[in-house]
């Protein structure tokens, strides 16, 4: 974003009431006229701005539609996405977020795209990003963590979308361990955490999080219709996908927070709230075996606990879980 039209907004947007032209003009360190050609710009992107005599500018209203502008407008948030970048199409937003994290970008940076044309999954599977029809997202985190403790960021995010999404909605989410998350047994979400470590000490994270938002059913390709869905078809409602993403990052943010001063353990507990399958009979993967176990939880490092038949327990760290 221009960076003038960026403190601008902030500039408008931390104001209670109005902020006179004159007071603008001084603190951007432009003209009045330049202020009031700025205001006609916002205007053109579909914000609502009112202009009183005497007293100045505030905004009233952010256009609808996802942009760097109106992604930061409104965004209540100490670090998170105050570096922010929007692009209408790119390979994948991990990649982009790669590039940044190397270039030495701050931690909290967030990418959105409208579209991904290599959007990655887990497992080097592709991911599907249509054009406008969902949340495509990575953030880079420079956290001070064990590079064996990073896994714990993807079940941290899952928590976090399962929230929002539960509180935006009257459905409840359900995950399914590690990053998937389900509504009404369909995958809705993914949650993909690439991460670039050096012995004990994790240079940086690349948290990638995918969400099927307003896809119809004809949206989503046939052979994909029994397990994968969107927020729009299991909640019969249309989502704005800005404000989904506002609300994402301010509760990613605070809970974040949390999970460095408190640890895992706050974490853990809503995890277990939304868990799937726990307590049930399913089958596991490995890259070794495949066998039938009893889902027990979640371990206070975020590991998966598994029961076999014969009571035996197992710690997984990387599994695939069917039933
Ligand atoms: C999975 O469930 O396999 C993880 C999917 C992660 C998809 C997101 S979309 C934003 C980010 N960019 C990508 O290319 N992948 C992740």
């Amino acid at each position: 974003m221009e960076s003038t039209r960026k403190q601008l907004i902030e500039l408008l947007d931390s104001q209670q009431g109005y902020i006179s032209g004159q007071d603008l003009s001084k603190r951007l360190n432009i003209s009045r006229t330049a202020v009031w050609k700025h205001m006609k710009e916002l205007e053109k992107d579909g914000y609502e701005i009112e202009a009183v005599q005497r007293k100045g500018y505030r905004i009233v209203s952010s256009p609808n539609k996802v942009s760097e502008n109106t992604l930061q407008w409104g965004l209540n948030t100490d670090w998170l996405g105050h570096n922010l970048q929007h692009f209408k199409e790119v390979t994948s937003t991990q990649e982009v977020v790669h590039q940044l994290a190397k270039q030495g970008k701050p931690h909290g940076t967030v990418v959105i795209a409208d579209k991904q044309v290599q959007g990655k999954g887990r497992m080097s599977r592709n991911w599907d990003s249509p054009k406008g029809k969902g949340i495509w997202m990575s953030i880079l985190l420079r956290p001070e963590l064990l590079p064996y403790q990073a896994p714990q960021l993807t079940l941290l995010a899952a928590t976090v979308l399962a929230e929002v999404i539960a509180e935006q909605s009257s459905i409840m989410p359900q995950i399914k361990w590690p990053n998937d998350l389900l509504i009404n047994h369909k995958k809705v979400s993914g949650i993909l955490t690439e991460m670039q470590a050096e012995q004990d000490q994790i240079q940086y994270v690349v948290l990638g999080i995918g969400i099927n938002v307003n896809q119809t059913e004809s949206d989503i390709p046939e052979e994909l219709q029994h397990k994968a869905s969107s927020l729009q078809v299991e909640s019969q409602q249309h989502w704005s996908i800005q404000d989904t993403i506002q609300r994402i990052l301010q509760q990613f943010e605070r809970t974040y927070d949390q999970f460095m001063t408190d640890g895992f353990k706050a974490v853990k507990l809503k995890w277990e709230q939304f868990g799937y399958r726990i307590g049930e009979e399913v089958t596991i993967s490995t890259m070794k075996k495949s066998w039938q176990a009893r889902l027990v939880g979640i371990e206070p490092d975020g590991a998966l606990l598994a029961r076999d038949e014969k009571g035996k327990e197992e710690k997984l760290y990387s599994a695939e879980i069917h039933w």
